[in-house]
């Protein structure tokens, strides 16, 4: 299976000014970790991330790009901007950007091809509603995040996209998924990527659960075949435990 990855996404958390310390402290509570580990946070602090990261184990992502190049988009910003800051990774399509910022498959799309094109790494993610899982669409409508995702990605490039499955109902809600419903998700996001790259590929690629993930859940969550990692909201604004749940990931 996948790389383990535990990335934390900050969302709108933390001042730039408790970035560099902050992210200093997460590197020694995870010192000798067995997996990546990765900080996400806002533009804003991502210079001081990178900083505190320096010497460290711990990659630095950003929660957004866009899509294109350069230009007239303004509050925008491009894949190479932040390369020149030293980030690694990227999280596209989160689900509070598709609900409050207007993120659709296609953009979603487009921002993947951008982040491979330039080097960056895509963090992915998929899941449904409350209301589509009661309405037993989950899995169709996962394929259809996925399968809009990849369009026009090859296989060699598909290897370099990690999956963040998450379920919305369980996004900073403290109602995480079983460790039953995450592994059958993350099983069948592993199948829809075999059916459009070959076994291999799809072996290679890193399919994390994310939602209310935290110290006490996580090491059941990590112990499920098809689920390589998390992404953590909530429980990465805490070194303790953020620490916990890298711990987890053996
Ligand atoms: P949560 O957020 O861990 O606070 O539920 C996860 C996420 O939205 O990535």
């Amino acid at each position: 299976m996948g790389k383990y990855i535990i990335a934390g996404n900050w969302k709108m958390n933390k001042l730039p000014s408790e970035t560099c310390a902050f992210v200093k402290e997460v590197a020694e509570a995870t010192r000798g970790a067995q997996c990546e580990v990765v900080c996400c946070t806002p533009y804003v602090c991502l210079s001081e991330a990178v900083k505190g990261a320096e010497g460290t184990h711990v990659a630095i992502g950003a929660e957004n790009l866009h899509f294109e190049d350069k230009g007239a988009f303004t509050g925008e910003v491009s894949a190479d901007m932040l390369l020149d800051l030293g980030v690694k990774y990227v999280i596209i399509g989160h689900s509070e950007r598709r609900q409050y910022f207007a993120e659709t498959d296609e953009t979603v799309n487009l921002k993947i091809k951008k982040a491979l094109e330039k080097g960056l790494i895509p963090i992915v993610c998929v899941g449904e509603s409350l209301e589509q899982r009661e309405a037993g669409i989950t899995t169709d409508l996962i394929a259809i995040q996925i399968k809009k995702a990849f369009a026009g990605i090859n296989a060699a490039d598909a290897k370099n996209v990690v999956i963040a499955y998450e379920p919305i109902w369980a996004i900073g809600t403290g109602k995480t998924a079983t460790a039953e419903q995450a592994e059958e998700v993350c099983a069948a996001i592993r199948s829809m990527l075999a059916s459009l790259y070959g076994g291999e590929t799809a072996e290679a690629v890193t399919v994390q659960y994310g939602g209310s993930m935290n110290a006490s859940n996580a090491a059941e969550l990590l112990a499920k075949p098809n689920i390589d990692g998390g992404l953590i909201g909530g429980a990465s604004l805490k070194s303790a435990d953020f620490a916990k749940i890298v711990e987890a990931a053996k």
